[in-house]
């Protein structure tokens, strides 16, 4: 590329010439930057300060919204997604706006039915919403089909995605190779996709193939602009970034410097310098980018350090590179072995997992199926003995092997097929058509079990993919129940606090216990703190107000890494049944989760195998089932509470 740059020396501000072919670039930072390095946690008041001056720097777009920030945002943050959509539009005029949909699956994660997706569509187009970046998991484009229908009905920006997953250390093997992806693309432009994004989501894209990778769907698919977006976490993105812009790749994806890196996703800055003088120059002010990051530093970031769970020294996962999985899942996988006192598991568990995930059809790993790979692999490693594989098959398995995400790269094995639809609800045998298609419609049954807690078509989408998160956010929302401390803004005084304790911590000041240590609460946040290369977790509890809930034990982070939340979470959890020895009819949770439903009351006669509880763990439910024949005697938990492990949540007799 050297015989593009004009010159060797260049005042940067006179002597800039415009370029040929400008690379467009579009920011992440207020989406997938804090959904990757902070557990998506990243709140609107913390948007607006560097809002207008982002919106100055010429941006092809902003990526705000999407991905797991609705369901993080009413679950933990107390806010109203929609509002923020809304209120950066005011902030933000000039650079269009972009989100991530997991098409069928919207912002959730299962597919949901037509009229749900039709309003949910509807609803983020008419609040603001203008480029609308699908996926689908599977790469199943049925799944995109009444998304898309209803994008182009709004008149918006149509991007199709092509989730880009390897199942050998490069590019190749027999499912995804060169053609698969080059179909793929062919796919999308006769769906009428205004653009095409190659998704690296777990950073698996080696440089050099992606400059083959682009410069061949650039050939064989002309006039549809290709988009790169290529996470950071096994260090190769910047430099596949670079490989891809001279391969002719029309936009790439970058963050602010604060929210760059890891497992997020290069930063924009040394890229604009990078490409300084040269054909494919951004044309971006440096000087301004760096006002920006100077705000986020002072007054943003400090607000989220606590976050950045990483006692490790390396930005990098090399990780990822031996087992060509995402960053996000390992950390899932990590935080679930931890949770059930087995991490001395984790060899077996990257040994299970790709036996897994090709038993399940080599599905691509991203929200949902990374989740549900990674489950069902630790399902298999701490429950199957005596040669048995998959004693415990969790819902979404079964869900899956119906084809109720689509259809898998290769067949699923036909022996577990078998065994996760035995006795499954729908029928044993796996459909073939779009999964939309045999689902009901959802809106007008939500409406009936929601009522008036829900106002207008925004409530109830909120309420119709999330009903028992989302109905606990309407009673917050209209004042029927007051939010718990746990879901508070954390102000920079308390982070003034905190470093003030670590300061006297450093100091040996803090030596002496207090007489009377008060028990801990729900409300206990940890603070991850690092003293001279040593690790501490600093755990601060405010007083004054009464815990009303523990904080959910998943965390919604998706297919980044999460890690913070769940360990946060299961420090809190005093306020959910305490783990009891139960006896031979006790129904006990095996992980860590949130009960979801019962599907028995006390008195019903239940045989044994009956599934009793519907517990939630890492996003899958969990159908945990009575252990012997007899009446249920009592029911220990309830719907939407956060359990620890071993906590028996009913007794049969
Ligand atoms: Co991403």
């Amino acid at each position: 590329m050297s015989d593009q740059v004009k010159q060797t020396a260049m005042n940067y501000d006179i002597d800039r010439p415009a370029a040929e072919n400008p690379i467009k670039i579009q920011d992440l930072s207020l989406r997938d930057g804090h959904q990757s390095l902070f557990a998506t946690r990243g709140r609107t008041e913390d948007m607006i300060p560097v809002a207008e001056k982002m919106d100055e720097v010429g941006f092809w777009a902003m990526e705000v919204w999407g991905g797991a920030t609705f369901d993080t945002m009413h679950r933990f943050l107390n806010e109203d997604p929609w509002e923020r959509l809304r209120t950066l539009k005011r902030y933000i005029k000039k650079t269009p706006f972009s989100m991530l949909l997991r098409a069928q699956n919207l912002v959730g994660y299962r597919n949901y039915a037509d009229d749900l997706a039709e309003a949910f569509v509807d609803r983020a187009a008419e609040n603001g919403m203008d480029i609308f970046r699908t996926f689908d998991a599977l790469n199943d484009y049925r799944n995109f089909e009444t998304v898309v229908k209803g994008i182009k009905k709004a008149g918006k920006h149509f991007q199709g995605c092509i989730c880009y997953t390897l199942t050998e250390p490069r590019l190749g093997g027999t499912v995804y190779n060169h053609d698969y992806y080059i179909n793929k693309a062919k796919a999308l432009k006769d769906m009428g996709a205004d653009s095409i994004c190659l998704k690296d989501m777990a950073g698996l894209m080696a440089p050099y193939d992606a400059y083959d990778l682009i410069t061949t769907i650039k050939k064989e698919v002309p006039g549809v602009p290709i988009h790169l977006h290529s996470h950071f976490t096994s260090g190769m993105s910047s430099m596949t970034t670079l490989k891809a812009i001279e391969a002719g790749c029309d936009i790439v994806d970058t963050c602010m410097s604060p929210y760059a890196f890891r497992t997020s996703h290069a930063a924009v800055e040394p890229l604009v310098m990078s490409l300084l003088g040269t054909n494919r120059d951004t044309g971006f002010d440096i000087k301004k980018l760096a006002e920006i990051n100077e705000i986020l530093e002072r007054e943003v970031m400090p607000k989220y350090k606590h976050l950045l769970n990483e006692p490790k020294m390396s930005i990098i996962d090399i990780n990822v590179l031996l087992h060509q999985t995402p960053g996000g899942m390992l950390s899932n996988l990590v935080n679930q072995l931890r949770e059930m006192d087995a991490l001395d598991r984790l060899d077996d568990v990257f040994k299970e997992l790709p036996r897994v995930r090709k038993d399940l059809g080599s599905v691509p790993l991203v929200t949902p199926t990374s989740q549900i790979v990674g489950v069902q692999t630790v399902n298999n490693v701490l429950n199957d003995k005596d040669g048995e594989r998959y004693t415990m098959i969790t819902g979404q398995v079964k869900d899956l092997c119906y084809g109720l995400y689509g259809k898998t790269a290769t067949p699923i094995d036909p022996e577990l097929q078998k065994k996760a639809l035995a006795g499954y609800a729908r029928g044993e045998t796996p459909i073939t058509v779009r999964p939309a298609e045999v689902l009901e419609p959802e809106l007008e049954k939500a409406k009936a079990e929601i009522g008036d807690l829900a106002k207008d078509m925004d409530d109830l989408i909120i309420y119709a993919q999330f009903p028992v998160t989302g109905k606990k956010y309407l009673q917050w929302k209209y004042g029927i129940v007051p939010p718990p401390d746990s879901v508070r803004a954390i102000t920079m005084e308390e982070v003034k606090k905190a470093d003030e304790l670590l300061k006297k911590a450093k100091a040996g000041e803090l030596i002496e216990p207090k007489e009377g240590t008060p028990e801990k609460s729900a409300n206990v946040r940890t603070f991850n703190v690092f003293i001279d290369g040593e690790y501490f977790d600093v755990d601060v509890d405010p007083t004054g107000d009464a815990p009303i809930m523990a904080a959910p034990a998943a965390s919604a982070a998706g297919p980044a890494r999460p890690a913070a939340a769940p360990a946060a979470a299961a420090k809190s959890a005093p306020a959910a049944p305490a783990p009891a020895a139960g006896g031979a009819g006790a129904v006990c949770a095996p992980m860590p989760g949130m009960v979801i439903s019962y599907s028995v009351k006390v008195g019903d006669a239940v045989k044994k195998g009956d599934t009793v509880v519907i517990l939630e763990a890492m996003k899958m439910e969990n159908a945990l089932k009575a252990t012997c024949d007899g009446t249920v005697k009592s029911i220990d938990s309830e719907s939407g509470e956060s359990v620890p492990k071993g906590a028996v949540l009913a007794v049969i007799e």
